[in-house]
């Protein structure tokens, strides 16, 4: 359609009508009998509003899907077609490693391919948008969603959000959304949804103005700017204004300061929450908040549909507020091509091809393999040599499918290859593996409850029979795999933990292995950072393969066997204890920083633990070793026009070829305002052989410098300036030059 058929179109439809176009129904509804029992009832929605309702989110399924949509356009006043949308956060039937590890690849192209993979599956399975990127910064790995997240790093996540947004759509200006296999993106959760307070789930976010602008906002405006077609409002509060009812976030900030000009909706049932945060008095007025703060659609509560059009006949809302809701919608789903083909590429044939096929299971494999961190390796010992001879794995992850995490909602164990399947491909000799649980996944006592209900254990035997066997056979072995973990639905919503550990059963069994066999590399399973202290201590090397996704098993054999080496690093710190947390790199200096000497009192450290977390954002080991040259400068002294290059020579000092993150970060010596002791600004990966050194040079121009002044202006202040070049966020490798003021 082009403009004029939309707007004709809209001039057609009754208020009514259009209101209903702001519904967005959850898959219940569209389950027999749903009108008369269940959701439906409760939400006070009849059969007329399912069947003028503008979307349905989580039905899954190109038959389903199809004739869902065939039906609701008979009944639609207007025929206009239903926009179907679902969470596809790391993979549709592909599963990719969980959003967090995807950040540890710091290969935004890579993450662009993943979600180009991920869109046509669920294009093919009828899907049109996706929940996702989820760009909320995270600090906090208490909070179970920092799975969901590319991590603690504002310039990190940026790039990542571009790349997610531009994976799904194709391209930057969403344009080509009617194009096979592209699908909308939704830019989630605005804002600051990361920063729930103590790290618990849907808890309040108290941040100043200027965090918010300068660490927060800016991965959003990434995505939005990459052209995403949709934006997804948050559950938090933020200076005590939810957001989903924050006029000032979602009509100053992000339709006027950041220019979203698509559809904006509202996180599940979080209209209806105003009235349990305690800012609206009803239903009724959630509903004018919501809209007047500019939400366009209402997901899955009857606000909307039961209220809007009350409020507009007495005058408390404009019926032009509700066309411009309308509109948006309306155009999106003519972007996405769906007034000429409803169905879009909804298709069961091509699906069963797509879905899995091996193309998309090879890019799983290295993208598992490119996210999993090496984050110890004493004497070498990965990889492992064809002479190591007895190798126990030992773990309950050693033969578990639910490698892929709390949010793919289409993956399945049985899609996914375990380790043992893995290792069992990669051509050791089997004879010399074993294969042993040690131990159960959850402890006894723990009631984990997962999205549909309580996680059932499946117990045979009791842990201390699993133990003894375990135990003979890391005795009779030259190296132990442990392959442990956090259970999948210890993260992901709702997942918050106070406790940051793996489950004690677990432990005890490391423990005990670890008395009778000292050569064990652990493998860790997570959605988080852990607390792994006692993990590296017992264990000689450290892979964190997070989660890894379909190809979780073969990635893993690939790197324990040397195939392919690990070249992750860090997105999100992994603190020394829980106790630090909320911890990130590059924090602010306080006025009397620690200087190392314990025996003055009074600095800012922990009397009990280091200010150092265990490993830094941005570490990452892999087989071989590189060493860094200082820094040099073409310049010493930048002008405001200037640019100003900074090189360094890197080395491959090991043995084997290796790819390094080398990154790139600044330090703001002095400003109006306290600045954070250093922050990403550029990194580049290289791939060096043994002895093979490369020169890598970053430009450095006056807007990496700006940051919100003592006025709250974004500029930069003349002065000097640190950049420090290296291999992570600790590094001391420095030098510094001068902005000077304009003439
Ligand atoms: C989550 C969103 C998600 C939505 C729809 C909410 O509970 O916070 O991230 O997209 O559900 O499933
Ligand atoms: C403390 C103050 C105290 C002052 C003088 C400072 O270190 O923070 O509370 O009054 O010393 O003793």
């Amino acid at each position: 359609m082009n403009q004029q058929q939309l707007k004709n179109l809209l001039e057609d439809m009754s208020l009514e009508e259009k209101i209903g176009q702001l519904l967005q129904l959850s898959n219940s509804f569209y389950e027999d009998e749903a009108v008369l029992t269940g959701p439906a009832m409760q939400l006070g929605i009849g059969e007329k509003q399912i069947n003028e309702a503008g979307s349905v989110l989580s039905v899954f399924g190109a038959e389903q899907i199809k004739s869902i949509q065939e039906t609701a356009m008979k009944k639609q006043p207007h025929h206009i077609p239903l926009l179907f949308m679902a969470d596809i956060i790391n993979g549709y039937k592909t599963i990719f490693p969980i959003p967090l590890a995807q950040g540890c690849s710091f290969q935004p192209e890579l993450v662009k391919k993943c979600a180009s993979v991920s869109a046509t599956e669920a294009a093919v399975s009828g899907l049109h948008v996706t929940f996702s990127p989820m760009v909320d910064l995270v600090r906090d790995a208490r909070w179970g969603r920092v799975m969901e997240s590319t991590g603690e790093d504002t310039y990190l996540n940026g790039l990542m959000s571009e790349a997610m947004v531009e994976g799904y759509q194709g391209d930057r200006s969403g344009e080509k959304l009617d194009q096979f296999g592209h699908i909308s993106a939704c830019i989630k959760h605005f804002a600051a949804y990361g920063a729930p307070e103590a790290g618990r789930e849907y808890n309040n976010v108290e941040l100043s103005e200027r965090t918010l602008r300068e660490d927060y906002l800016p991965a959003y405006k990434k995505g939005i700017d990459a052209g995403s077609a949709m934006v997804m409002t948050s559950f938090n509060t933020l200076d005590h204004i939810p957001a989903t009812g924050n006029k000032w976030l979602m009509q100053d900030i992000l339709r006027g300061e950041m220019g979203f000009e698509g559809v904006l909706i509202s996180d599940w049932a979080a209209i209806e929450e105003l009235v349990s945060h305690g800012i609206a008095e009803d239903r009724k007025e959630a509903a004018r908040l919501a809209m007047e703060a500019g939400v366009d659609m209402d997901m899955v509560t009857g606000c909307y549909i039961n209220h809007l059009q009350e409020l507009v006949e007495n005058g408390q809302l404009k019926e032009q507020q509700i066309d411009e809701a309308v509109m948006r919608i309306l155009e999106l789903k003519n972007q996405l091509g769906l007034f000429e083909n409803p169905y879009k590429d909804a298709d069961d044939n091509k699906a069963a091809e797509l879905c899995l096929c091996e193309e998309h299971r090879r890019l799983a494999r290295k993208a598992a393999a490119d996210t999993m961190v090496l984050l110890k390796n004493e004497n070498d010992i990965l990889p492992i040599q064809e002479t190591a001879g007895k190798i126990a794995v030992i773990g309950p992850y050693g033969e578990e499918g639910r490698l892929y995490g709390a949010w793919s909602l289409q993956g399945t164990d049985a899609d996914t290859v375990t380790i043992k399947e893995g290792i069992e491909e990669a051509g050791y000799d089997n004879d010399q593996i074993v294969f042993y649980a040690g131990s159960s996944l959850l402890d006894e006592d723990e009631k984990l409850y997962g999205f549909k209900g309580l996680v059932k254990q499946y117990r045979e035997r009791s842990n201390e029979d699993l133990l003894q066997e375990a135990v003979h056979a890391a005795k009779g072995a030259d190296t132990v795999v442990m392959a442990l973990g956090e259970h999948a639905y210890h993260s992901g919503e709702g997942g918050s933990r106070a406790d940051i550990t793996i489950p004690e059963c677990q432990m005890h069994l490391l423990r005990e292995i670890a008395k009778v066999n000292q050569n064990i590399i652990t493998i860790v399973f997570a959605g988080r950072p852990l607390d792994l202290r006692e993990i590296a201590d017992c264990s000689k090397a450290v892979l964190y393969a997070w989660f890894p996704g379909s190809e979780g098993g073969s990635a893993i054999a690939d790197l324990l066997f040397g195939m392919q080496s690990p070249s992750a690093k860090l997105s999100m710190t992994m603190p020394y204890s829980v106790g630090q947390v909320p911890v990130y790199y590059g924090g602010y200096t306080s006025g009397r920083p620690f200087n190392g000497n314990r025996t003055n009192r009074f600095q800012a450290v922990y009397q009990d633990i280091p200010n150092e977390p265990l490993y830094p954002f941005g570490y990452g080991l892999t087989y071989t070793s590189f060493s860094y040259s200082k820094p040099e400068l073409d310049q010493q002294v930048m002008s405001m026009e200037d640019e100003l290059h900074v090189s360094v020579t890197v080395t491959n000092t090991g043995k084997r070829t290796g790819t390094e993150t080398v990154q790139l970060y600044l330090r703001d010596l002095k400003g109006s305002t306290v600045r954070p002791t250093r922050r990403l600004k550029g990194f580049e990966r290289i791939t060096l052989e043994p002895g093979e050194e490369k020169q890598v040079t970053f430009k450095i121009t006056e807007d990496m410098l700006r940051f919100y002044d003592i006025h709250m202006d974004y500029v930069s202040e003349p002065g000097e300036f640190a950049l420090f070049i290296g291999g992570d966020s600790a590094t001391q490798n420095e030098i510094r030059f001068e902005l000077q003021s304009q003439k």
